[in-house]
């Protein structure tokens, strides 16, 4: 008989540590809700104590999800673990998961404290944390740096206090697959007890080692994953979910099973990133857009053939469904709710119908509306929300001329215009809404991405606005690039209020 892999999500907790990657409550639940559909047996909520609202997330999807265990996020404080049993009040199955830094650098600069000291405090967490709930996973924080001696007897200590699961976190991305692999098997040689708990993955991919890392350790024994959607996290990300999903899959010989409805995969992906405005990168492994593309023709010559030629993988198994229908200016609503759905998203009506005008408005300007269109304006449709909105924007500009911009912004229900000029069509338009808005503001970031491809496409801009000491984020899409842009800038603005 197969081996059971526990996957334990992470999206919600480390991938939304993203700057510029936050979801608001609503939105955390919409994905919690597609976890639960996609069968990981885990979901990371939030770390409760950090925030009000990450304590409200942890609340909120508590009573929307059934049956994965819900887990909140402390550091080794009582403070926290009090606060993380509160938010986990609503849960059916709940988890702590309490830790600190064990290698000798966070021991020394973190906390300077000792090797002995740090193993009190963990015990005592451990233990403290039991009080509450009876699955209690320990993380040892930079595991992937700390000695094997010293980390065993971490892990002995936390499992006789009580830890159920605990986690061996490689937080810099550091580890070889062998060094990692001999990590795990090392704690399951060593440590008296091991049986009584499960051994915990979770693997940064700063030197782009995470799924091996991962794959490594669980083929050295460990039988839980801490993994995300599309591979977001701190930095270069975590592990994808996906990644280890398909391999276990696609290698049947290794023995492990899991829950995961793999079909939901692409589904999951396209929701988390349109929410989370993360595009995937086209040549992601699994779900990027190029993953089951062929260009070349000796590779589409073969795939015609036999789609084993060049397919490891059917992309029905992961959720793609190539017999797309494609979406034109004649699509009916019908059309766009099917292909909504396709990428896991559920309208209610009124909604639809409001993303349904715009696109009709996108379609005529586009000869194909894409997937990545269509997710952009289900979830562009908050800025009716917001305080202050652009009502016009008209710009001059060319080789040889100046530019110019006129802006009108309506601003809680009153109507503002000024006019600039600048050494770019972005910068006049910017310089026309400071005049309006007239705060001490510094862009401090400007990226423009394409959604798909094409001179039609909607662009996409993210930006970084410094204002009274803090970095705002803002986002805006558009088929007209300054028009983004603005919107970006106006994004940030609103989000000054907050
Ligand atoms: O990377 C890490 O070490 C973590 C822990 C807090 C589990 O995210
Ligand atoms: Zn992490």
């Amino acid at each position: 008989m197969n081996d059971r892999l526990f996957i334990f999500d992470t999206t919600l907790r480390d991938g939304e540590q993203v700057p510029g990657c936050q979801l608001n409550t609503v939105e955390k639940i919409q994905v919690a809700k597609a976890l639960e559909q996609l069968g990981v047996d885990v979901i990371e909520a939030g770390f409760p104590v950090s925030s009000p609202g990450d304590f409200n997330s942890v609340i909120e999807i508590s009573k929307a999800v059934t049956w994965p265990t819900i887990c909140a996020l402390t550091r080794a404080v009582e403070h926290d673990i009090d606060v993380a049993s509160e938010a986990l009040q609503y849960a059916k199955h709940k988890r702590i998961h309490t830790g600190i830094g064990t290698s000798d650098e966070h021991i020394k600069y973190k906390f300077n404290s000792t090797r002995e000291d740090i193993i009190e405090r963990a015990v005592r967490a451990t233990k403290y944390a039991r009080r509450y709930v009876e699955d209690v996973e320990f993380y040892c924080e930079d595991a992937g740096r700390t000695d094997n001696e010293y980390l065993a007897r971490v892990v002995e200590a936390v499992i006789k206090a009580g830890a159920t699961v605990v986690n061996i976190p490689d937080t810099t991305g550091y580890c070889l697959p062998q060094e990692y692999y001999e990590k795990i098997k090392y704690l399951k040689e060593h440590v008296d007890g091991i049986d009584r708990a499960i051994l915990s993955t979770h693997c940064h991919n700063d030197l782009g080692m995470a799924t091996a890392n991962t794959l490594s350790g669980v083929m050295a024994g460990a039988r839980q994953v801490e993994v995300t959607v599309n591979g977001i996290g701190e930095r270069a990300g975590n592990t994808s979910l996906e990644e280890i999903a398909m391999i276990l899959k696609c290698h049947r010989s290794l023995g492990i099973d899991t829950n995961i409805n793999t079909t939901k995969i692409y589904p999951i992906s396209r929701m988390v990133s349109s929410l989370m405005n993360m595009p995937v990168q086209p040549n992601k492994a699994i779900v990027g857009r190029n993953a089951f593309a062929h260009s070349s023709g000796i590779h589409q010559d073969g795939v015609l053939k036999n789609v084993h030629t060049y397919e490891i993988m059917d992309p029905k198994d992961v959720g793609i469904d190539d017999n797309s229908i494609v979406l034109t200016a004649r699509s009916g609503r019908a059309a766009l709710k099917y292909r909504l759905m396709v990428n896991g998203v559920d309208l209610p009506e009124e909604k639809l119908d409001k993303v349904y005008e715009k696109f009709l408005v996108l379609a005529d300007q586009k000869k194909e509306v894409t997937d990545a269109d269509v997710l952009m304006l289900a979830g562009a449709d908050t800025a009716e929300a917001h305080a202050v909105k652009l009502d016009f924007l008209q710009v001059t500009t060319g080789k040889g001329v100046k530019s110019v911009a006129s802006i009108g912004l309506d601003i809680s229900n009153q109507k503002f215009e000024a006019a600039a000029s600048g050494n770019g069509p972005v910068d006049a338009a910017i310089k026309a809404l400071k005049k309006i808005i007239q705060k001490q503001m510094t862009l401090k970031e400007f990226t423009i991405q394409a959604i798909s491809k094409g001179s039609d496409d909607v662009g996409k801009v993210h930006m970084q606005v410094e204002y009274d000491g803090s970095l705002y984020y803002g986002f805006g899409a558009n088929t007209d690039i300054v028009t983004a842009s603005v919107e970006a800038y106006i994004d940030c603005i609103n989000k000054f209020k907050k």
